[in-house]
């Protein structure tokens, strides 16, 4: 049992890698802390993790609001004790376009992205660091290795983030509160849907939860996984733009989800 004894709070639990993590993690005997904006989701999630013989508590929140974010948090504290791991995993991905920018969509993936991991850790910190104790974790993505035509609203938010984490690390060091920045590579979850390109390495949600749990285990700094991709990643961020232009054209020319651009 690696999270015997320990609460931990999960955001973005009610679908895809969140959800599989919150399962996993409660299987090796986390208190589990679920929150997103889908109750019923949440509800769902609890239920069947109570009936393999978890612990499991449900608030939900749009992480986007501070107050909403740290009123939620601080209700599943006050069930299942002291945040012993936070891992803020909520995101949205939409594509990004120029002409007009879909300012509304970008202005939704930075609050949600990136203002949502900070409202999540706001909410936590100030207990872990009085108690000299705590793990924090983001779930940002390889996607924040090159700022990728039509998607550079996405990969510039998880851009921020790795940013943010690093200077979390690093600002936290000495205070006994770990730092953990989680970058998978593809998985499939009803975030890539409705992608009809062929993703690279693909794992399935499910393994992705397991690797992520040992990374939490671990309290590794920077995970990236599956290793595949990050070395995919490492030759594309080193790519002339003509090739990375040229092999996101069709994308560009078709993008998916287009009831969400423009
Ligand atoms: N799938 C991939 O290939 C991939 C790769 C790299 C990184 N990631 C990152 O992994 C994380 C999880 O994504 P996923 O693939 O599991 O996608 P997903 O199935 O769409 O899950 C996204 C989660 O975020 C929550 N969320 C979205 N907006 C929110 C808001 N305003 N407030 C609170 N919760 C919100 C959603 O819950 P509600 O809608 O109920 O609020 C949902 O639980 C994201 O940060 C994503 O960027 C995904």
């Amino acid at each position: 049992m690696k999270f015997a004894n320990q609460a931990v709070i999960i955001t973005g639990a009610s679908s895809g890698m969140g959800w599989e993590l919150a399962k996993v993690l409660a299987r090796e005997g986390a208190r589990v802390g679920l929150t997103a904006r889908r109750r019923e989701n949440l509800v769902a999630l609890a239920e069947e993790i109570r009936a393999a013989g978890g612990v499991a508590e449900v608030e939900p929140a749009d992480v986007s609001d501070r107050e909403q974010t740290a009123a939620a948090l601080k209700a599943l504290e006050s069930r299942l004790g002291p945040t012993d791991v936070l891992v803020a995993n909520a995101g949205v991905g939409m594509p990004t376009t120029v002409d007009p920018v879909n300012m509304a969509e970008f202005e939704t993936m930075f609050r949600v992205n990136v203002f949502g991991v900070v409202h999540a850790f706001d909410a936590v910190l100030p207990g872990m660091l009085a108690r000299k104790r705590g793990h924090i974790a983001a779930v940002s993505s390889m996607a924040a290795y090159r700022g990728l035509p039509g998607e550079w609203g996405y990969t510039a938010s998880k851009a921020a983030v790795n940013n943010l984490m690093e200077g979390l690390r690093v600002q936290l060091r000495g205070t006994g509160v770990a730092v953990t920045n989680i970058c998978p590579g593809f998985i499939k979850t009803p975030m890539t849907a409705k992608n009809d390109f062929h993703m690279p390495f693909v794992l399935e949600a499910d393994d992705a939860a397991r690797r992520m749990a040992g990374a939490l285990y671990r309290k590794t700094k920077v995970y990236n996984f599956p290793w595949q991709m990050r070395g995919f990643m490492w030759v594309v961020a080193r790519l002339p733009d003509w090739v990375i232009a040229r092999a996101m054209k069709k994308y560009n020319d078709n993008p998916p989800w287009p009831d969400k651009v423009g």
